[in-house]
């Protein structure tokens, strides 16, 4: 477990702050947390994990799909995004660049990734001296996220309950196709700091979401994504990262097993449609990366 990642988190019982002692994580007032060996934390309090958590089905699949590269440009874009080099639609400003550069006392920064599965993007985006929080409610995703960079500590917390982190804390905050908590990711934010969001356009995996049937977005999304976070946060940029990917029946088969259909859809229906498709298929990737700034 990353020591640094430790000193910028809660206690989720008492809110004070926590160290660690050996494989204990534990706080002033006697709350300890056992590091698991796989190398995370659970900071979930109480007994009931959200029906949401990936399964170590769907975990294994993502690491598959992103292990091939095919989301690889996504994370290229959300590697310059966080360093500063672009801000989206907008013009580059002193402004935009000053709010990601770091300021923990090795000079890096604290980039939090809220839903982070396996920790992909957030292993691609840290630099050397960064820290790097992967928070997720799936066990069976954080064990890889906890293995993905060095500098990645990974805990088990709930998206939708108060985040076991302290205010102003993040000078980054990532969020790829996972729920988001305006009012949480506004506290742990640093004022200045920044907010990456990543959601699928209705284009994302094209044609497989009508051939297979797979849950669609529809073109609200983006307008429901703001309305959540407007009390907060302000878009200030956005780009549209879209690419083809050449798809062979067994990528299909992942790419639908990673994803939100992987619990709705028969897998024996499943394989029929697939065994329909051209072999390989292109398929879109087509998603909508905003850039947010609190609100002060
Ligand atoms: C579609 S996956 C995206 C994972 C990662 N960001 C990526 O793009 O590879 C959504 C992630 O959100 C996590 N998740 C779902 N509900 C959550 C919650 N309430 N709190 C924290 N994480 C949650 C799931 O376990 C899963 O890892
Ligand atoms: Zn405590």
């Amino acid at each position: 477990m990353l020591v640094d990642a430790i000193e910028c988190l809660l206690c989720p019982v008492c809110r004070s702050d926590l160290a660690l002692h050996g494989a204990v994580v534990r706080c002033a007032r006697g709350h300890a947390f056992d590091v698991a060996k796989q190398g995370y934390v659970s900071l979930l309090t109480g007994s009931s994990v959200p029906g949401t958590a990936d399964t170590p089905a769907m975990v294994a699949a993502r690491a598959e799909f992103l292990g091939a590269g095919h989301f690889a440009t996504l994370a290229g874009r959300l590697r310059a995004l966080a360093a500063g080099h672009e801000t989206g639609q907008e013009k580059p400003t002193r402004e935009s660049g000053d709010a990601i550069r770091g300021r923990t006392e090795s000079g890096g920064r604290v980039v939090l990734d809220a839903g982070a599965g396996t920790g992909y993007y957030l292993a691609e985006t840290l630099s050397p001296d960064d820290i790097g929080i992967a928070l997720d409610i799936s066990k069976h995703a954080l064990k890889r996220a906890a293995r993905a960079h060095p500098r990645i500590g990974a805990v088990v917390a709930d998206v939708w309950r108060p985040l076991p982190v302290k205010d102003g804390r993040a000078d980054v905050i990532l969020d790829v196709f996972a729920p988001r908590n305006g009012p949480e990711f506004a506290r742990v934010l640093r004022p200045g700091g920044t907010l990456i969001v990543v959601t699928p356009t209705p284009r994302h995996l094209a044609p497989l979401v009508d051939r297979l049937g797979l849950l669609s977005v529809d073109e609200s999304k983006s307008r429901r994504v703001e309305e959540a976070l407007g009390a907060h946060f302000t878009e200030i940029g956005h780009v549209i990262e879209e690419s083809d990917m050449l798809l062979d029946h067994q990528a299909v088969q992942t790419v639908v097993g990673m994803g939100p259909s992987a619990w709705h859809t028969d897998p024996v229906a499943l394989k029929e449609e697939i065994a329909r498709l051209p072999d390989p298929v292109t398929v879109k990737m087509s998603c909508r990366v905003s850039l947010f700034r609190k609100i002060t």
